[in-house]
């Protein structure tokens, strides 16, 4: 595996090369990425990953100095799993001065929920998700990226920005991979004490039964469900963002009555100093 850090030694190594399979992560990788590293290798002719933490993403009172930088070990990582070239720019290799143009997603999607709780957040994103994907697939006829289904709206928000801009790239959305306790897998994980690890699980549970308790209910049964969830959460100690039943074509308030297949249940919460998300699709 060729590690790069320029924009020049990526494209120089992806030349000849027809259709990158590509899996943009912060680093700190764990079983998801790696899942996506080999779902996302047959379909391309070359398989890439980045690592880069995107300080336009994170709110100056957000973890984006805390948050953990573990090069080496996910450079061993992507080695085993075949990836063949990992780009991992300095920041002022993607950033050499302010970035001032940027990527504004359509409100309906961009500003709801988790772009509700971080403002800002889906700007930053789909920034570098556009800057990234210019520096992996410029000149290629087409490629494949891949992004895990936990950050569920991100993959919505990606997936239009890739509609709207005509980009030849196709979007695989990888299932969440979880602990065997059922936490959904993330590099915030890291953060918990050795008893929030325990409690952590709650989260995926509590979306569990709202999703129970929202089959087959009707559109205006839903905002007390939600609430009583919430609650149940706060009185574990969580402090809850939100969990919402919503649908999974637009992430909007289902309008009749709940069926499986239609929806997902969403969820952001904080345990302690660590803000966790997870979605069940029901
Ligand atoms: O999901 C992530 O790790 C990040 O949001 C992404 C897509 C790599 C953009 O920084």
């Amino acid at each position: 595996m060729h590690i790069v850090h320029t924009i020049a030694e990526l494209r120089q190594h992806l030349s000849g090369f027809r259709r990158p399979a590509f899996v943009p992560t912060m680093g700190n990788l764990h079983d998801g990425h790696i899942a996506l590293v080999r779902q996302a290798k047959p379909l391309g002719d070359v398989t890439v990953s980045s690592i880069f933490v995107n300080r336009l993403q994170f709110a100056p009172h957000e973890d984006f100095d805390s948050y953990p930088r573990t090069l080496d070990a996910d450079a061993q990582r992507l080695q085993e799993a075949g990836c063949n070239v990992l780009f991992a720019p300095r920041e002022r290799e993607l950033y050499p001065e302010p970035q001032t143009y940027k990527v504004h997603p359509a409100t309906d999607l961009g500003d709801i929920l988790e772009g509700h709780f971080r403002p800002g957040f889906f700007i930053g994103v789909s920034t570098v998700v556009l800057k990234l994907f210019s520096c992996v697939y410029a000149g290629m006829p087409s490629g494949v990226a891949a992004f895990g289904k936990k950050d569920y709206q991100q993959v919505m928000v990606v997936r239009r920005m890739v509609g709207q801009f005509a980009l030849p790239i196709e979007i695989l959305a990888g299932e969440t991979q979880r602990a065997d306790d059922g936490l959904a897998l993330s590099s915030r994980n890291g953060y918990l004490s050795a008893a929030e690890r325990i409690e952590a699980v709650e989260l995926s549970r509590a979306l569990r039964a709202l999703g129970d308790a929202a089959l087959s209910a009707s559109p205006g049964d839903l905002p007390a469900l939600e609430a009583q969830a919430m609650q149940a959460l706060a009185r574990r100690g969580w402090k809850p963002d939100y969990l919402t039943v919503r649908r999974r074509t637009d992430l909007l308030p289902p309008a009749e009555t709940v069926t499986a297949g239609s929806v997902v249940v969403l969820g952001a919460a904080k345990l302690g100093n660590t803000r966790l998300i997870d979605n069940l699709e029901i």
